[in-house]
C-alpha cells in the first residue's frame, strides 16, 4: 500500500479520525525516505555510508568531533552530537545506526527501541547476557511495527543457505551436532596503562560510558577503520572478544542452519582466566532441545587456534579459518562462509535418501543486507534476516559460553527465567555492573 492509499483506506476504516502510525507510512522524511541517526560515524560506519546516502541521515554522532567534518561532506544536513542520549532525543528521528564501540551497543538499541525508533546495531547487539535478554524482549514487544537488523552482514552470502538447505533435506541424515570456529589470536595483557591526555574533542569519558572507569591510552585508538574495534573489544569492560568479534559471524553460519533458540547447558574451558581480557584459547558446548524438524543437538564454538577434531584424517579443518561442521546420522558437512563440501561416512550414506532442491525451490537470497532492514522499515510486512530475535538467541548462547568459562563447570540454564539452576557464582556474572549515571534503560 502506497502512502495516498493507505490514507485512503484510513479515513474510510477510521471514518474521518485519521491516525497515521510511523511506520504504516514508512517514514517521515520527504520522498518517503527514513531520517536516521547514525552513532559512530568513522570506521565501520563508512560501510554503511552508501546506502545511508539514499536517506535523509539527520543526526550524526561521535565522541571524536575530528570525525564530523568528513561525515558533514556526505550528510551535510545532519545535526552533530557527542553524546548518543541526547542524539537519540531529536525529535524527528525514525531510525538508528550503531556504529559504536560494543560497550553502548544495547544500551542504544534499547534507547532507540524505548522511543519507537526502528534499529540497526553492529555486531555484537550486546556484551553480557542480561543485555541481550533485555534487548530482545523490549523488540518482542514492538516487533510488528519496528524492524531491528545486527551487523552480520555475511548471512547475505548465498553458501548460507545452501548449507542449511543441505541439512533441512537430510543430506547427512539426522543432525547431531554443529562446530564452528575462528582462529583470530590476539593477546593483550590486561588494560592499558595511563598514557597522555585525550587530544581536544576527543571524549573520552563519553566513550567509558556505562564500563568502570580506566584511563586514557591513545593505542585504544589506533587502527585503521573498521579494524579499531581490534584495539579495544578483547577486553571485558569493552567487548566480548571472539565471542563478540569473528564469532558473531561464523556462529551465524551455524545458527542459520540449526534454527536454535537458547540452550539449557553451557560448558566451557580455555586458558587461564585473566580478568582484563577475555581469553584467546576457549571452546564453548552448549545443549539445545529438539524442535520441530530435529531431534536434541550439541552446538560448540572454538577460537584462537583450538579447533573441532576432523571427521577424516586428509580433511584439515586447520586449513580453514573461520568455519563450521555439521554432524549427522550420515556424515558432515564442512563449510567456510563462501564454500561447502558434504561428507557421506556410514556404509549407507549412500545419498539415495537425498533429492537436491531444483532451482525455484532454493531459499530465497536475502539481497543486499543493509537495505533489507531499509526496506523492513520503510514495510513492516517485510522481515529481516537477523532481527533483535535471531541475533539477540545467538549472543546470548555465545555470552552464556564466557560465564561457563568463567565458572570453570557445567552450568544448567533455564531459558524462560534467565537464570542459571546450578551456580549461584554464574548468576552473578550474566549482567555487568554499570558507572553513576548510566541506566539500560532510558
Ligand atoms: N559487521 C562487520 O563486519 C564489522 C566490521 C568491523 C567492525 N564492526 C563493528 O563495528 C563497531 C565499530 O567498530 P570500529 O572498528 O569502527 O570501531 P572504532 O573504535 O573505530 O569506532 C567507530 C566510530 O565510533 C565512534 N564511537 C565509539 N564509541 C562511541 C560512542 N559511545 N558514541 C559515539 N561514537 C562512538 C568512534 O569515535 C569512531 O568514530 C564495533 O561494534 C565492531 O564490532 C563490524
Amino acid at each position: 500500500m502506497n502512502r495516498r492509499d493507505f490514507i485512503k483506506a484510513s479515513t474510510i476504516a477510521g471514518a474521518g479520525a485519521l491516525i497515521l502510525p510511523r511506520t504504516a507510512l514508512g517514514a517521515k522524511g520527504p520522498n518517503n525516505k527514513l531520517n536516521i541517526a547514525l552513532i559512530g560515524v568513522w570506521g565501520r560506519a563508512l560501510a554503511h555510508y552508501d546506502v545511508l546516502a539514499e536517506e535523509n541521515v539527520v543526526a550524526l554522532c561521535d565522541i571524536n568531533e575530528k570525525r564530523f567534518p568528513e561525515a558533514l561532506k556526505r550528510f551535510p544536513n545532519a545535526k552533530t552530537y557527542v553524546d548518543w542520549r541526547k542524539a537519540l532525543d531529536q525529535k524527528d528521528l525514525d531510525a538508528v545506526v550503531i556504529c559504536t564501540a560494543d560497550h553502548h551497543h544495547a544500551f542504544i538499541a534499547n534507547w532507540a527501541l524505548n522511543r519507537d525508533l526502528h534499529v540497526y546495531c553492529e555486531k555484537p547487539l550486546a556484551i553480557s547476557v542480561e543485555e541481550a535478554r533485555i534487548v530482545r524482549a523490549n523488540w518482542m514487544k514492538k516487533k510488528t511495527k519496528l524492524a531491528t537488523q545486527v551487523g552480520m552482514q555475511r548471512h547475505a552470502i548465498e553458501n548460507f543457505n545452501r548449507v542449511k538447505e543441505l541439512i533441512r533435506d537430510g543430506a547427512i541424515g539426522n543432525l547431531t551436532d554443529a562446530y564452528a570456529w575462528g582462529n583470530r589470536q590476539i593477546r593483550r595483557a590486561g588494560y592499558l596503562p595511563a598514557q597522555g591526555t585525550p587530544p581536544e574533542g576527543f571524549h573520552f569519558d563519553q566513550w567509558l560510558g556505562p564500563s568502570p572507569d580506566h584511563p586514557y591510552n591513545p593505542d585504544y585508538f589506533s587502527g585503521g577503520p573498521g579494524m579499531n574495534c581490534l584495539q579495544w573489544n578483547m577486553f571485558w569492560d569493552f567487548g566480548a572478544g571472539q565471542v563478540g568479534d569473528m564469532g558473531s559471524h561464523t556462529m551465524d553460519l551455524l545458527w542459520n542452519a540449526v534454527d536454535a533458540t537458547l540452550p539449557t547447558s553451557a560448558e566451557a574451558k580455555g586458558e587461564k582466566f585473566n580478568p582484563d581480557v577475555t581469553p584467546v584459547e576457549c571452546e564453548s558446548h552448549w545443549e539445545h532441545p529438539a524442535n520441530d524438524w530435529r531431534g536434541p543437538i550439541n552446538v560448540s564454538w572454538y577460537q584462537g587456534g583450538v579447533m573441532p577434531g576432523s571427521p577424516r584424517p586428509y580433511v584439515d579443518l586447520k586449513a580453514i579459518d573461520h568455519g563450521a561442521m555439521f554432524k549427522g546420522s550420515k556424515g558432515f558437512i564442512i563449510a567456510n562462509f563462501d564454500t561447502r563440501i558434504v561428507l557421506p561416512v556410514s556404509d549407507s550414506a549412500d545419498l539415495t535418501y537425498y533429492k537436491p532442491r531444483t532451482k525455484e525451490t532454493l531459499l530465497p537470497p536475502v539481497g543486499h543486507f543493509q537495505r533489507q532492514w531499509i526496506n523492513a522499515c520503510k514495510n513492516p510486512s517485510l522481515k529481516t534476516a537477523c532481527d533483535f530475535e535471531y541475533s539477540g538467541n545467538m549472543i546470548e548462547q555465545m555470552l552464556l559460553g564466557l560465564v561457563a568459562y568463567r565458572v570453570g563447570k557445567k552450568i544448567e540454564y533455564n531459558p524462560a527465567t534467565g537464570q542459571v539452576t546450578n551456580s549461584p557464582e554464574a548468576n552473578a556474572l550474566l549482567s555487568r555492573k554499570y558507572r553513576d549515571g548510566w541506566t539500560l534503560n532510558g
